[in-house]
């Protein structure tokens, strides 16, 4: 998400308020969060409530009808910024297609669709179009907003293009890409006590949603437990135990190729650092960020940045290689963005202004260039991947 938004803190003040249409469908949304809480005996892991706020079918914030991505709607992301990003990216799947001699492009997440036709557009342009173009959106609001944008931007070309609800039966050959889905995957939260975590679960009393101080967590990961030893009591922060099988479960499925995630976060011993002492948790509604996650359920989008660190663990345990890690900027600079836009020099003066402009934003540290970082795994690919081929921060995991 872009992070020029205003990021404010008291969202109840300063909040656009939303029509009364989106504040019926945000009190179904709590009705069945309330619901389940009562079920689950009074309380529910936050790891749920995201789940639940974000994805329950018909209700859930990527699962209902209102518009998310892009200016009209509550966040943007590099491929809403800018085609050059998804150009980019096109690029790396094109090496990679180009050494196997053909294969297949898993996009997990498409957002809006539109990385996928810019990727496609791309790919046709170097002649290194994928045999298939495979999507698995978990969202069916999106998947039809995707098969929309694809027959109508593509038509030539929307035939290689397949949309999946679940991972794809038969092993991937060639590239399988997400931007800004690990940081959507639900994550559980805890508070540091007297050097014991804590799970913060979501309780709903007369005041709304809050936190429930949970027992220790028994199965808390030692590696992260050994960092906290430095925070302060009361540190706050999440971490994302169903990280590790996701990442199990697209490995699974590659068998030659690479992986490549680009998403916001920090390599382990920056995330769990003592200044972040509330964690990572960020909230987007029309523009705005901050941090409350029961604000308006349903109408907003809840995120926590990536642990990086966890990202590679996982990926080694299922036999990936570790091929690069580094920023967005130096990902994209060594995709070729800088002769990709010296091309477009002819166009007019307004245009240049945009598209220096969009530049800034992939790539500037304060913008999207540092906070989002791209992490490469291949399994069966010797090639030096050319999206790595700048400033290596391998040693940072
Ligand atoms: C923040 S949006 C990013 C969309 C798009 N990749 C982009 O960069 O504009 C997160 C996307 O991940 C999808 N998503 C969330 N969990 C997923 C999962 N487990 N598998 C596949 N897609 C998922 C959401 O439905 C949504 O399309």
């Amino acid at each position: 998400m872009v992070m020029d938004c205003t990021v404010i803190m008291h969202p109840g003040d300063e909040l656009p308020q939303p029509d009364a249409v989106a504040l019926a469908h945000s009190q179904r949304v709590i009705e069945a969060l309330r619901q389940d809480i009562a079920a689950q005996g009074g309380a529910i892991g936050f790891d749920r409530f995201m789940d639940l706020a974000l994805y329950a079918p018909g209700l859930g914030y990527y699962s209902a009808g209102a518009h998310k991505l892009g200016p009209g709607g509550d966040f943007v992301t590099a491929p809403e910024v800018s085609s050059l990003f998804s150009r980019c990216v096109a690029a790396q799947c094109a090496q990679v297609l180009l050494q196997l001699g053909g294969g297949s492009i898993l996009e997990l997440g498409a957002g809006s669709g539109t990385m996928a036709c810019d990727v496609l557009l791309e790919l046709a342009q170097r002649q290194a179009l994928p045999d298939s173009y495979l999507i698995l959106e978990v969202s069916a609001d999106l998947r039809a907003r995707q098969q929309a944008r694809v027959r109508a931007q593509l038509p030539g070309l929307a035939q290689r293009v397949h949309w999946l609800e679940t991972m794809p039966a038969m092993p991937i050959r060639g590239v399988v890409v997400a931007n800004e889905v690990l940081d959507a995957l639900p994550v559980s939260r805890f508070v540091w006590r007297k050097g014991v975590p804590g799970e913060l679960r979501v309780g709903y009393g007369t005041g709304g949603f809050g936190w429930v101080e949970g027992e220790p967590q028994t199965d808390f990961d030692p590696a992260i437990a050994a960092l906290l030893d430095a925070c302060p009591d009361g540190y706050t922060s999440e971490w994302n135990a169903r990280l590790a099988p996701w990442i199990a479960a697209v490995a699974a499925v590659l068998e030659t190729g690479l992986l490549l995630f680009t998403d916001y976060g920090y390599p382990r011993r920056e995330f769990y650092h003592a200044q972040r002492a509330d964690g990572t948790l960020r909230c987007h509604y029309r523009h705005r960020a901050h941090a409350n996650p029961f604000f308006w359920p349903g109408l907003q989008d809840i995120t926590a940045a990536v642990d990086f660190t966890a990202v590679a663990e996982a990926a080694l345990q299922c036999g990936l290689q570790l091929r690069g890690f580094t920023t967005q900027a130096h990902f994209l600079i060594g995709c070729g963005l800088a002769q990709m836009a010296a091309e477009l020099n002819d166009a007019d003066t307004r245009r240049r202004a945009q598209l220096s402009r969009q530049v800034q934003v992939l790539t500037l540290p304060a913008e999207l260039g540092e906070m989002i970082k791209a992490v490469a795994l291949t399994r069966n690919l010797a090639l030096p991947l050319i999206g790595f081929s700048g400033p290596d921060h391998r040693h940072r995991l």
